[in-house]
């Protein structure tokens, strides 16, 4: 799908960003101790750190904006946004949240028990962290294929089906407080996850009664693959394959950032009463009362509308032709990427892009301070710095280096893309003096966020 198809929109408000020259971007780096993070976002030029809250809102989102109603329990905007959630998503009960890791705290917290056992095909870190945090282990069962970098499969997010089998045999199911499923696999380069799967997963965890729950953050643009790519699914609209997906679930957990298209949000669905019951008064200790759940109400009128906007079907299909162009034009521009691409990001393989430098001397932090000194293009690492660990001093790699493109939502234009490639073209024709990186200082947790480099 390497065509552009033009914006289905037109710009009516516009937010200035500028390219500062290479000196100031060598002081801007040298000051974030060459940690993309450490950058003020007024010194990047293309900021493609994440697609999450990142967007813009459409001039329907706005103007629902206006109506939020700001009472503190039972507000209007509340309903309009449970009319939404009834119709898209199915679920019995629903509460806001002010982000996704909201959600996956309410839902440990209520469902798991210290040395309990959590399966998905890939859990994001967030989630991850949140098990771990509960004393809980989380277990990822994708498909093999989805850890070859080169190999193109339509549906790299699917589980493995005789492994979960296996593997809730071997733990037992009692000790399985609930299954997920990532729709679509961020963590395994935002590649989609199939409906026969889907229903193979709900069918085996309903077997062994074991609550599924979905990691819903992109499912309008999983809904969108399905439509491309599965058997049977060309003639429904994105919403029809919605609600197909989330009726396999018994609830569901989302980052509303991602497909809800709204700047913060999140929410924790279930069809169980009494569990309902548990995640409402945790809910009323973390976030807030049900009807807002740490969002004020006009964010939950933002949020209402932008689910509706994530479904339309000429937003979605430029959406991916968007993400589809843009590796295209990166792969001509010499660079090796992880195939095929996903929905929301592209990754970059910094290990094939700068195979002179050692593991050691973390070629994934190496190109994403490239990219910013090349062309003030901001990405993030996801190689050693993000997943290695740090033993007596000695790393242990994670399988690859990498560094992700996210593309935030109606936000750049193909002009911005075709710049994109460009630097990435001259990186490339550089890459024999690329130079590595090594770190000067790492906090013990979520080290990506704030350690410190140097040059070696
Ligand atoms: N699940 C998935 C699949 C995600 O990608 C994210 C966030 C979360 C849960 C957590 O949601 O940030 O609203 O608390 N992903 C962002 C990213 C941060 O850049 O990929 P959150």
């Amino acid at each position: 799908m390497p065509k552009y198809l033009p914006e289905p929109f037109r710009i009516k408000v516009v937010e200035p960003i500028q390219l500062i020259n290479q000196a100031e971007r060598e002081k801007a780096l040298k000051a974030a101790g060459y940690n993309v993070f450490g950058l003020r976002a007024q010194d990047v030029y293309i900021d493609l750190m994440t697609d999450s809250g990142t967007g813009a809102m459409s001039q329907a989102q706005w103007s629902a904006m206006m109506s939020g109603d700001e009472s503190y329990a039972g507000a209007r905007s509340f309903y309009r946004l449970k009319e939404v959630m009834e119709d898209i998503f199915g679920f019995k009960h629903f509460v806001p949240t002010h982000q996704g890791r909201a959600a996956e705290n309410i839902l440990a917290a209520v469902l798991l028990k210290a040395g309990q056992f959590v399966p998905s095909n890939m859990h994001f870190d967030t989630t991850e962290g949140n098990i771990l945090a509960r004393g809980g282990v989380p277990t990822n069962l994708v498909k093999q294929v989805a850890y070859e970098p080169q190999t193109v499969v339509d549906f790299k997010g699917d589980m493995d089906t005789d492994a979960l089998k296996a593997w809730i045999e071997e733990k037992g199911p009692a000790n399985i407080p609930f299954g997920m499923m990532t729709i679509t696999n961020n963590a395994g380069g935002g590649q989609p996850v199939s409906l026969a799967n889907l229903r193979a997963v709900s069918e085996i965890y309903r077997s062994y009664n074991i609550p599924f729950f979905i990691d819903a953050c992109r499912y309008a643009e999983n809904a969108y693959f399905i439509k491309l790519r599965e058997p049977g699914y060309a003639d429904k609209t994105p919403l029809e394959i919605a609600r197909e997906i989330f009726a396999l679930a018994d609830g569901a957990t989302m980052s509303a950032k991602k497909d809800g298209m709204v700047n913060i949000g999140g929410f924790l669905a279930t069809n169980d009463d009494k569990l309902f019951e548990r995640v409402r008064a945790e809910l009323i200790l973390r976030e807030g009362f049900p009807t807002y759940g740490g969002l004020a109400g006009r964010d939950l009128d933002a949020l209402a509308v932008g689910l509706r906007d994530g479904l339309q079907e000429d937003y979605l299909a430029y959406r991916l032709a968007q993400t589809a162009y843009a590796a295209d034009r990166i792969r001509q521009a010499g660079m090796p990427l992880i195939e095929p691409t996903g929905g929301h990001a592209i990754y970059l393989d910094a290990a094939g892009l700068l195979p002179h430098l050692s593991r050691e001397q973390l070629p994934g932090q190496a190109l994403s301070v490239a990219l910013y000194q090349y062309g003030g293009i901001r990405a993030v690492e996801m190689g050693t710095i993000a997943f290695g660990q740090l033993v007596d001093g000695q790393w242990k790699f994670p399988p690859l280096e990498l560094v992700r493109l996210a593309i935030p939502r109606r936000t750049y234009t193909q002009s911005h893309f075709d710049y994109v490639a460009e630097v990435i073209g001259e990186i490339k024709a550089d890459a024999g003096k690329i130079r590595g990186m090594k770190m000067t200082y790492a906090p013990e947790l979520l080290r990506h966020f704030t350690a410190q480099f140097e040059y070696v």
